[in-house]
């Protein structure tokens, strides 16, 4: 059976077709590269190229060899496209449609569904700041978090990332919540068939993910996600600042304009960046750090951003992680004597919990009148928070 492995000129003309003006930044940046630059992060964007990324075809019935190609993606970056996934062009459509919706209705209203302690609900522009050390703003982009819906007649619902989510008024968005969960349950099957791949890969039995105890009862989250402006990496201006996800698997829809970067090797001197360009019917997915922690490091959880070019952007990152008391510890096939698990065993729900604290505003946050005080970069600025 051939394997689909997209060549790089196909990638870079279709993604320049869609992304209108992804071609220019890719022009200005290697011009930059002959001019005098001192700071670092000029340096690191200096060389930016596109990705070649593995595609995995999840009909593809010899489930061994797509794992074996899958390993492989895994081992390099982490980073892979998956095609005939099965989720419809039309519900991709409606969700990409309803979310932008969503997004053009007036800020009050918006802001009525503002996230709350259990992250669902409406992020506005700067509300996370990935990489405070390189950001001088939070991202440019407001977000809409849907989560697992666990009813209230389940023993498990005030646990913390289950419970219920949080809908814009029916009358202002009819349909968007239906929308939206069609998009989720989608969005979960595929993620339960790339997880059973990533067990074979790792030689474990093809259900090892895919059961009751870690995929049983999934913290599995939709995001929404509106980006806008220019990205200035030399200023500290993202659309997304670097980060490298906190869960298991993310598959990540976009409009196809042009912005995701990833960064293979952090620890390089110089950082590399690559464009991931989008492709028609194929979901970009990458590897969160609860899989590097499972793989003892063997499987990569790589670091990434969004630069923004001046137009509109949309995306819908879809996070997987496994059930909220899920312990993720080193796989038995990923130590051995010589090669003792890394990282110490972690809570799921704790893990995560950590993780979004760290990069998110905290809701009673706000509600303060001096945001000055709650938010490190001082140049921070809410041009929602009206007072
Ligand atoms: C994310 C992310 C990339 C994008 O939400 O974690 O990396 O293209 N998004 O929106
Ligand atoms: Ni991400």
């Amino acid at each position: 059976m051939q394997m689909p492995y997209y060549n790089v000129d196909y990638i870079a003309t279709h993604s320049i077709m869609k992304g209108s003006n992804a071609k220019d930044i890719l022009v200005n940046n290697s011009n930059k590269e002959m001019s005098e630059m001192q700071t670092k992060n000029q340096v690191e964007d200096s060389i930016i190229q596109e990705s070649l990324l593995t595609c995995i075809d999840l009909a593809n019935s010899d489930l061994h060899q797509s794992a074996l190609l899958l390993k492989k993606a895994c081992l390099d970056s982490g980073f892979f496209y998956v095609i005939n996934h099965g989720i419809s062009k039309e519900v991709t459509d409606k969700a990409f449609e309803q979310s932008k919706k969503f997004f053009a209705l007036p800020s009050e209203e918006k802001m009525k569904v503002l996230k709350n302690e259990k992250h669902r609900g409406y992020t506005p522009l700067y509300d996370q700041i990935p990489d405070p050390e390189n950001q001088v703003q939070g991202d440019h982009k407001e977000g809409y978090y849907i989560g697992s819906e666990v009813p209230r007649d389940d023993p498990q619902w005030d646990r913390p990332f289950y419970g219920l989510n949080t809908w814009p008024n029916p009358d202002v968005l009819p349909g968007w919540r239906e929308t939206m969960e069609e998009y989720h349950q989608e969005a979960l099957r595929v993620c339960k068939a790339i997880a059973k791949l990533l067990a074979l890969s790792l030689d474990l039995d093809a259900d090892y993910f895919d059961s009751p105890e870690m995929l049983g009862k999934p913290i599995s989250t939709l995001r929404l996600l509106h980006y806008e402006g220019i990205s200035d990496p030399s200023k500290g201006i993202y659309g997304t600042g670097a980060h490298s996800d906190y869960g298991m698997i993310t598959l990540l829809a976009t409009d196809g304009v042009m912005g995701l970067q990833i960064c293979k090797d952090r620890n390089a001197k110089l950082q590399k960046w690559e464009y991931v360009p989008s492709i028609e019917g194929a979901i970009v997915v990458n590897l969160g750090d609860m899989m590097e922690r499972w793989s003892n490091g063997l499987f990569r959880s790589t670091l990434h951003r969004v630069i923004l070019n001046g137009q509109s952007r949309y995306s819908i990152p879809f996070f997987v992680e496994p059930n909220h008391d899920c312990i993720i510890e080193c796989l038995p096939t990923c130590q051995s004597e010589n090669n003792l698990p890394k990282y110490p065993a972690i809570k799921c729900s704790a893990y995560l919990t950590q993780r979004y604290e760290e990069s998110h505003l905290k809701f009673s946050s706000y509600k303060k009148t001096n945001l000055s005080e709650v938010c490190s970069p001082p140049s921070f600025h809410y041009p929602w928070f009206s007072s």
